[in-house]
C-alpha cells in the first residue's frame, strides 16, 4: 500500500512527479523517492518521513534535474524493512543503470534473492522489491530490451505488484506492469502517466486506461504499447475519468477531515438522487442485480469490512433484520477468511470498503464467490478491485476522500445500507408501508439535520477543548447506536492517540465500569427511542462512580442537566436513522481534540488510506 507515480514526455518531471506523489500520500507517508533521466544517468533521490523532506532534499538538486522530462517516484508504507533511506525506493540493480518503484508484495522474495545472490547479485536494502530490480537488471542483460526482460522477470514473480521501471540505456522509456495492484495510465497532451490513483495526475488529463493483470505497458513520449502476458498487442480502452481536480483541494478548510466532515450533507443528497425522490415513491435500486424470487430465496446475509467500514456494516445488520427480516452475520474480513464459514448460494455476501481495494475484503469476497454467493460490493471506487469481483455494485459516490481518517465514506456507506434495507423490505413485504413511509420521509430530511449541526459546531469543538488533555475517553450506547460508539471511539484514537474505547452501554457493569473516577469522560448516546431508559440508568452508574460524562442527545428531558457535566444537542429524528445524525458530533470531537493537541489530523501516524496488505 504505497503510491507510484511516473511520466514520459515533454514536460519538466521534477514537479509531476513531487505533485503526483503529494496526491498518494494517503497510501503511505513514511519515505518517499523519485529517480530521473538527467544528461547521462538516472539519478535517485530519497528521504525518509514526510514529502516534505524529499522535496527539501531536492532543493539544491532543482537545477540538474530542471531539464529532464521522464521519471518515477514512489511513497511509501513499510512492510519489508523499516522507513530508512536505504529501503526507500526506488530501487536499483548492482551497477544503477536499472531503476524500480514497486506497490504490492513480492511473497517469494526470500527464494529469488537466494538465486540472485548466488549470480552476484549485491542487496542493499531490506525490502522485498530489490529482487525485482536485479531480476529484470538480469533479463535485460540477456535481451537488452526493457520491455521483454520486465516480461521475462514478473514470470518468476510471486505476489502483488505495481511496478514502474527504467533503464539508463534506454532513455525515455518507461515499462509498467502489474498483478493484484492498482495501476492507471493517464493518456496527457504533451505525454504519458502511470500511477496508482487517478489522483496523481488528474490535472494532468481525464484520459485514462486501467491496466489489467499482467498486462505490460511500454510508454515513450510519443508512444503507448500494451502487450498481454504471451506478447500479444492489445487495444486500450481509454476511459474519461469523471473527476475533477478541486475535488483534491481542502476550499479553505483547515483540513481535509474537517472539509469532508462539511461535505456530508451533499454526500447524503448525491446517493438519494434517482433513488429516492418521495416518501410515497419506492427505493429505485437498479444496481441490485438479486431478482425479487432470489431476494425471497436468501437464507442469510453475511457482511464483511474492516474498521470504519465495519462499524457501517454493523449498522446495516440492525436495518436489515429489522425492516427484512433476514438473519445477518457482520464479520472483519480478517477473521472471516482465516475459518471455515458457513457461505452458500442461499447466502447474499456484501463487502463494504471505501477504497475497494483493501486486502482482507478483497480475498474475503474471492472465497465467498467461489462458494456461489452472490456478491453485492458497497464502495466508494467502482474501478477497485472488489467492484471488479461484484455481481451487484452499489457505488456510494461520496467523491475522493483524503484523509486518511474516514468520515465522509461513513456517511455514505451508512445512506447505501439504509437505502438497501428499504428496497428489500419493500420486495420482500416485511415491515408496514407506514413505517416505510415514514422512514423515507425522514431521510429525505436528514441533510438539512446534519447542517444544523454543522452550525452548531463551535458547542461541539468546546466540549473538544474540555477534553481534549483526557488520556482515555468511553463512549457508551445501546442497540443501533452501539456501532455509533465504536465509531467515535476510533476517530478519536487514530487522529490523536487517546485511549478511546466503545461499549455497549449495558456491558459497563460487567467490567469497564472499574476504570472509572473523576477523571474519566464517558459519552453516553442517548437517542430518543426504545433504549432511551436503558442508557439512561447506564448513564447514572458511571455518574455514580464520579466520572465525567457528557451527553449526545436529541432529547430535551430536564434530567440530563443534572446528570451530564456537558450536553450536545442533535435535532430529533426517528431513533433507526439516528446513527447518521449521531456520527457527526462525534467526528468534530475527535477533529478538534487532535487539532487541540497538534496532530497531523489528515495523516495520521502510521496509518495509511488504503490497505492493501493482509
Ligand atoms: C478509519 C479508517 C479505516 C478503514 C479501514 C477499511 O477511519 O479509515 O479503519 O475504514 O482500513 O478501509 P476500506 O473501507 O477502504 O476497506
Amino acid at each position: 500500500m504505497c503510491g507510484i507515480v511516473g511520466y514520459v514526455g515533454k514536460n519538466p518531471v521534477l514537479d509531476i512527479l513531487l505533485d503526483g506523489l503529494e496526491q498518494l500520500e494517503y497510501r503511505g507517508y513514511d519515505s518517499s523517492g523519485i529517480a530521473v533521466k538527467c544528461k547521462d544517468n538516472i539519478n535517485v533521490y530519497k528521504a525518509v518521513g514526510k514529502l516534505k523532506n524529499l522535496r527539501e532534499e531536492l532543493t539544491p538538486h532543482a537545477y540538474e534535474i530542471s531539464k529532464s522530462t521522464s521519471g518515477i517516484g514512489h511513497i511509501r508504507w513499510a512492510t519489508h524493512g523499516a522507513p530508512t533511506v536505504v529501503n526507500a525506493h526506488p530501487h536499483t540493480c548492482n551497477c544503477g543503470n536499472l531503476v524500480v518503484v514497486h506497490n504490492g508484495i513480492i511473497e517469494n522474495y526470500v527464494q529469488l534473492k537466494a538465486k540472485l545472490e548466488a549470480r552476484g547479485c549485491v542487496f542493499r536494502s531490506q525490502t522485498d522489491t530489490e529482487t525485482v530490480a536485479h531480476l529484470i537488471a538480469l533479463k535485460y542483460g540477456e535481451t537488452k530490451d526493457l520491455t521483454k526482460a520486465v516480461a521475462l522477470a514478473t514470470k518468476e514473480v510471486e505476489g502483488a505488484y505495481a511496478l514502474e521501471v527504467m533503464h539508463n540505456d534506454e532513455p525515455d522509456k518507461l515499462v509498467i506492469t502489474k498483478r493484484n495492484a492498482p495501476l492507471i495510465i493517464g493518456i496527457g497532451e504533451d505525454g504519458y502517466y502511470a500511477a496508482s490513483d487517478i489522483p496523481a495526475f488528474i490535472k494532468h488529463t481525464n484520459k485514462a486506461i486501467y491496466l489489467s493483470d499482467n498486462q505490460i505497458a511500454t510508454l515513450t513520449p510519443q508512444s503507448l504499447k500494451i502487450q498481454d502476458e504471451n506478447g500479444a498487442e492489445i487495444t486500450p480502452k481509454i476511459e474519461q475519468l469523471p473527476w475533477e481536480p478541486v475535488a483534491l483541494s481542502k476550499m479553505g478548510y483547515k483540513h481535509y477531515m474537517l472539509k469532508e466532515i462539511h461535505e456530508q450533507p451533499d454526500v447524503i443528497r448525491n446517493i438519494l438522487v434517482g433513488k429516492l425522490h418521495t416518501s410515497d415513491s419506492p427505493v429505485k435500486l437498479d444496481e441490485v442485480k438479486l431478482t425479487k424470487e432470489n431476494l425471497k430465496d436468501l437464507t442469510r446475509i453475511q457482511v464483511i469490512a474492516c474498521g470504519t467500514s465495519l462499524h457501517a456494516a454493523m449498522i446495516g445488520k440492525y436495518l436489515i433484520e429489522d425492516l427484512c427480516s433476514i438473519p445477518v452475520d457482520v464479520e472483519a474480513s480478517s477473521e472471516y477468511i482465516y475459518r471455515k464459514t458457513v457461505t452458500d448460494s442461499k447466502t447474499l455476501v456484501i463487502g463494504v470498503s471505501q477504497s475497494g481495494e483493501t486486502a482482507d475484503t478483497l480475498t474475503a469476497i474471492k472465497q465467498a464467490k467461489e462458494k456461489g454467493s452472490h456478491i453485492l460490493i458497497i464502495t466508494n471506487r467502482p474501478d477497485s478491485a472488489m467492484a471488479r469481483e461484484a455481481d451487484s455494485l452499489l457505488s456510494v459516490n461520496a467523491g475522493i476522500e483524503v484523509s486518511v481518517a474516514a468520515t465522509k465514506s461513513y456517511i455514505a456507506q451508512l445512506t447505501s445500507f439504509y437505502l438497501l434495507a428499504l428496497y428489500m423490505a419493500e420486495i420482500k413485504g416485511t415491515t408496514p408501508a407506514d413505517v416505510l413511509k415514514k422512514l423515507k420521509s425522514e431521510m429525505l430530511i436528514l441533510p438539512q439535520k446534519i447542517e444544523q449541526i454543522l452550525a452548531n459546531k463551535e458547542h461541539i469543538q468546546k466540549c473538544a477543548r474540555k477534553y481534549s488533555s483526557t488520556r482515555d475517553f468511553i463512549y457508551i450506547a445501546r442497540g443501533i447506536n452501539y456501532p455509533t460508539a465504536l465509531e467515535g471511539a476510533l476517530k478519536l484514537k487514530e487522529i490523536s492517540y487517546i485511549n478511546a474505547t466503545g461499549y455497549p452501554a449495558g456491558e459497563l457493569k460487567h467490567g469497564p465500569i472499574a476504570m472509572l473516577d473523576e477523571i474519566m469522560p464517558v459519552l453516553s448516546i442517548l437517542m430518543k427511542g426504545s433504549v432511551y431508559e436503558k442508557i439512561l440508568s447506564n448513564s447514572e452508574e458511571a455518574r455514580a462512580r464520579n466520572a465525567q460524562m457528557i451527553a449526545l442527545t436529541n432529547s430535551d428531558d430536564s434530567k440530563l442537566e443534572n446528570l451530564f457535566d456537558f450536553i450536545i444537542h442533535v435535532p430529533d429524528v426517528d431513533e433507526m436513522l439516528s446513527p447518521i445524525l449521531a456520527i457527526v458530533p462525534l467526528q468534530l470531537i475527535a477533529y478538534y481534540i487532535a487539532e487541540f493537541l497538534g496532530k497531523d489530523v489528515d495523516q495520521p501516524r502510521n496509518l495509511a488510506k488504503s490497505v492493501t496488505v493482509e
